[in-house]
């Protein structure tokens, strides 16, 4: 049993104040400065923390992008972002960025982090640097309480199927269309993975909901069309207001989010303003 384990059996934290901001998912941590070098067990409280809350927040925290990146280093290996290019000077952090003309922003719909590939990432740490004055907030919601509250005969006919995830839905391509120019997205083929549309999450073994309006195309087997009725019921049911948390952005926040048991949207309601974002994606396993 890992640590992380442990200290979530137990429930109590010594190193660290996790606060729940919401019913279903989303915590704050306090009583931390990520500036730090900091500790295996206050790193192995995080972990516990961001387990049992799915994603979990900081304020106030002044990190370097070094910093950031040896945050992130503590969780597990930082993975190649396969769309979106890196900071020249640190090409593990991937800036977030829409500008005061643009109207679209990156992933501006219900999503989980590049579900269209062999191995999508564990996990992403995104921290803010540059905020409009008001909106930008981001919307995280919960696959596990998504899948828990289908009925046995929903989760029974779920158990067999495969989703189609692809990174070139239309609706996914305009959420990037005013800023990634580069090479690979505008040539290269749509990166296609098929996963199983209930994964179970190899840390806490709880099965999670994983198709995601973003990427999912249809059932292995299935055409568009005869997925689209079963489909649409997933994406609607799968972010219901009570399986959400919204996070408002300032200065210094950061959110740590795990990727396989969420799924998040940044809400776009903030034209005629900067915001700029650094992220770090943390790799992760053939989900199953
Ligand atoms: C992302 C993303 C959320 C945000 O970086 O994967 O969806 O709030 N961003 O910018
Ligand atoms: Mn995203």
């Amino acid at each position: 049993m890992t640590n992380a384990a442990i200290i979530k059996e137990s429930m109590e934290y010594s190193r660290i104040q996790v606060e729940p901001v919401a019913g279903s998912l989303g915590a704050e941590i306090t009583g931390i400065d990520l500036a730090n070098d900091l500790d295996d067990g206050t790193i192995a409280e995080i972990r516990a923390a961001w387990l049992e809350n799915l994603v979990v927040f900081f304020r106030d925290q002044n990190i370097t992008p070094t910093q950031h990146i040896a945050f992130a280093k503590r969780f597990g290996d930082i993975a190649e972002d396969p769309v979106n290019d890196g900071l020249d000077e640190f090409p593990e952090i991937v800036p977030v960025i829409k500008l005061e003309h643009e109207t679209t922003n990156i992933g501006d719909i219900w999503h989980s982090d590049t579900a269209y590939v062999e191995t999508p990432p564990m996990g992403a740490i995104l921290c803010a640097r540059e905020l409009p004055p008001v909106g930008g907030d981001t919307l995280f919601a919960n696959m596990y309480a998504a899948y828990d509250t289908l009925s046995d005969s929903m989760k029974e006919i779920l158990s067999g199927l495969v989703g189609v995830n692809s990174s070139a839905k239309p609706d996914v391509i305009l959420t990037r269309k005013a800023r990634v120019k580069n090479k690979r997205q505008e040539e290269a083929e749509p990166l296609i993975n098929e996963h199983p549309v209930v994964r179970t999450h190899p840390e806490t073994g709880r099965k999670i909901l994983y198709v995601n309006f973003g990427h999912t195309l249809r059932f292995r087997g299935m055409s568009d069309e005869e997925s689209a009725p079963i489909l649409n019921y997933l994406f609607r049911h799968q972010v219901k207001a009570e399986f959400t948390c919204r996070f408002h952005w300032q200065p210094g926040s950061i959110a740590f989010w795990d990727n396989r048991a969420t799924q998040h949207n940044p809400v776009n309601d903030y034209h005629g303003y900067k915001r700029v974002m650094h992220r770090i994606t943390l790799a992760g396993d053939q989900p199953h």
